[in-house]
C-alpha cells in the first residue's frame, strides 16, 4: 500500500495565471487541434459517445461546426453503419452511392423509396448498371396518375443535365445554377453511374468553412467499439463505410483485454486510428500508447453522470489525471495526443484541461440538453428538459440487455433481472439549450479568449506558457460571480 504525497487536482482546484501577450484579436488565434496523430480538427471538442448525446443528427453538427461526434455503440452493427453512412453523406462534394431506381417501377415505389432514404431524388438506373434518368419530387408530384412508371414520369438520359468524372466545384455550381437545378448526376464514360452532386451540398463548404472534412470532403465521425470478440467485427465494418477513428469504449482502459484489443486492430488495420481509453494515470496512458493507439483518453469517474468513485472507490481529479497521463504518453516516446473526457461544466474547464496536456476534450451532458442529442425535450416542473444517462446507469445497462436478449434469444427472466446491475452512472435531466452550435459557440469564445490571457497563438502555445495556481475555497468563491443577486 502507498499514499501519493500530493494532492490530485481538478478543474475548481486551480486558475491559470496570466502571461504576456501580443494577441490584439481573439479572432487572431488559432484553435484547430490534433484529435489523433494523423488527423487534425478545427475546434478541439469531442460529443461523447453516449447514448443521449451522439448519434448521426448531433454528429454532423459537431463536424459542422469544426469538431467531431463520436456515435454510441449501444445499437445493432445496420444501425452504426447506417448513422456513419448518413454522416457520410451529409456534405460530400459528391454523394458516392446515391439512391437509385428503376425504369420499370412505379411512381409509389420511387415516393416510398424518397421518403424511407429522406432524399428529393432518384437517379433512374435500369439493370445493365447504366444511368437512364433523374426523378425528383417535382416529377412524382406533378405526376397526373399515381399508376404510371417511373420512365414515364423521369427526365430522361437524353434531356439530363450531368458531369463526368473529375469535374471542378465551380463547375459544378455553374451547371446548377445556369439550369437552375438542385441535381446533377456524374456519369462514367461507360454510362453507368459515379455520383450525384447536389445543390446544397456545393453550398454547404461556403456556409460551414470550419468544418472537419475528410480527404474526400465528407464530414468526419468517429464510433465507439467494444473490446469483445465480436466487436472486431464492427470495427471492421465501420472501416468499411469511411468511419474515420474508433473509439474504444471500455470504463477500465488500463486492463489485458483493452491492450490487447489496440494491438489486434493495429495488427488488423494499421491505418485505422484508434483512441484508446479511458484511463486516469502515468502507466495506463504509456501502455495503450506502446500497444499502437492514435490518441489517448483520459478519464475515470469526472463525468457530471459517473458514479464510479462512489461505487468503486477509483478514480483521480480529472486535472491531475490529464497531466499524469500526458507523462505516460511522453514516457512511452509516441507523439499522440490526449483526450479530456468528462466533468467539462464550462469554458474555462476546457481551457484548463488543454492546458494541462490535453489537445482535445469530451463532452457528455453539456450537449445532452441540445437539439441535435437524441431523444425529445420534456417539460419537467414547468421547464423545458432532455435526459442524459450514464452509459453505466441503471436504464442504460438493462436497456442494452434487452437489446441484447432480443438478438441473443436469451430467456426473458434474464433480461428482467434488474438486481445483478451494479450501476456506475446516473440517469438525469438538463436544461433545453437549443443548438448545438450555440453551445460550441461559447465555448469556443471562452478557449480563444483563454488563449489570449495565455500569451498563446495556439494550444501548444497555451500548454507550454501554463502556469497553473492552487487556489483555495475562497478563491474558488471569488472565481464566481458572487455578493449579489443574480437576475
Ligand atoms: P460529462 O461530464 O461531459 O462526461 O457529462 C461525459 C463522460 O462520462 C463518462 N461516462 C460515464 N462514466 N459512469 C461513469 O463512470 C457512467 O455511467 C458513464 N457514462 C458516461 C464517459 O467517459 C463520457 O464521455
Amino acid at each position: 500500500m502507498k499514499i501519493r504525497p500530493t494532492k490530485g487536482l481538478t478543474f475548481d482546484d486551480v486558475l491559470l495565471i496570466p502571461q504576456k501577450s501580443a494577441i490584439t484579436s481573439r479572432q487572431q488565434v488559432d484553435t484547430s487541434s490534433r484529435l489523433t496523430d494523423s488527423i487534425r480538427i478545427n475546434i478541439p471538442i469531442l460529443s461523447a459517445n453516449m447514448d443521449t448525446v451522439t448519434e448521426a443528427g448531433m454528429a454532423i453538427a459537431m463536424a459542422n461546426a469544426g469538431g467531431i461526434g463520436i456515435i454510441h455503440r449501444f445499437m445493432s452493427v445496420e444501425n452504426h453503419i447506417r448513422q456513419v453512412r448518413s454522416v457520410k453523406r451529409a456534405q460530400a462534394v459528391m454523394v458516392e452511392h446515391p439512391y437509385v431506381i428503376n425504369p420499370e417501377d412505379s411512381i409509389s415505389k420511387a415516393v416510398g423509396e424518397m421518403r424511407k432514404n429522406k432524399v428529393g431524388g432518384l437517379v433512374v438506373v435500369d439493370s445493365s448498371d447504366k444511368v437512364q434518368g433523374i426523378l425528383t419530387t417535382r416529377d412524382v408530384n406533378l405526376a397526373p396518375e399515381t399508376d404510371l412508371l417511373v420512365r414515364d414520369v423521369m427526365t430522361p438520359f437524353e434531356r439530363m443535365v450531368f458531369l463526368t468524372p473529375g469535374f471542378g466545384i465551380d463547375q459544378a455550381r455553374n451547371l446548377l445554377f445556369q439550369h437552375r437545378i438542385e441535381k446533377l448526376p456524374v456519369i462514367n464514360p461507360d454510362g453507368t453511374l459515379h455520383g450525384l452532386i447536389t445543390a446544397q451540398d456545393v453550398l454547404k463548404p461556403i456556409k460551414n468553412p470550419n468544418a472537419a472534412l475528410d480527404e474526400k470532403g465528407r464530414l468526419r465521425v468517429g464510433a465507439a467499439i467494444g473490446v469483445s470478440h465480436g466487436e472486431v467485427e464492427r470495427a471492421a465494418a465501420l472501416i468499411e463505410v469511411g468511419v474515420d477513428v474508433l473509439v474504444l469504449d471500455i470504463a477500465h482502459g488500463h486492463a489485458d483485454h483493452c491492450v490487447e484489443m489496440v494491438k489486434r486492430l493495429r495488427k488488423q488495420y494499421p491505418t485505422a486510428q484508434i483512441i484508446a481509453g479511458n484511463v486516469a494515470s502515468r502507466q495506463g496512458a504509456r501502455d495503450l500508447a506502446l500497444a499502437g493507439a492514435n490518441a489517448i483518453k483520459v478519464g475515470i469517474g469526472p463525468g457530471s453522470i459517473c458514479t464510479t468513485r462512489m461505487v468503486t472507490g477509483f478514480g483521480v481529479p480529472q486535472l491531475t489525471a490529464i497531466m499524469d497521463s500526458a507523462d505516460g504518453i511522453r514516457e512511452s516516446g509516441r507523439d499522440i495526443p490526449l483526450i479530456a473526457d468528462g466533468g467539462i461544466q464550462k469554458a474555462g474547464d476546457l481551457v484548463k484541461a488543454l492546458a494541462g496536456g490535453a489537445e482535445t476534450v469530451m463532452i457528455g451532458s453539456m450537449f445532452a440538453g441540445t437539439e441535435e442529442a437524441p431523444g425529445s425535450p420534456v417539460f419537467r416542473d414547468g421547464q423545458k428538459v432532455k435526459v442524459v444517462r450514464g452509459m453505466a446507469s441503471l436504464g442504460a445497462t438493462m436497456g442494452r440487455k434487452q437489446v441484447e436478449n432480443s438478438v441473443s434469444d436469451e430467456s426473458a427472466e434474464d433480461s428482467e433481472d434488474w438486481m445483478k446491475v451494479v450501476p456506475e452512472g446516473v440517469e438525469a435531466v438538463v436544461p433545453y439549450r437549443g443548438n448545438v452550435g450555440e453551445v460550441l459557440h461559447q465555448l469556443v469564445g471562452g478557449l480563444r479568449s483563454g488563449l489570449s490571457y495565455g500569451g498563446a497563438n495556439n494550444i501548444r502555445q497555451l500548454q507550454e506558457n501554463a502556469e497553473f495556481i492552487e487556489i483555495s475555497p475562497a478563491g474558488i468563491r471569488e472565481s464566481g460571480s458572487h455578493d449579489v443577486r443574480r437576475i
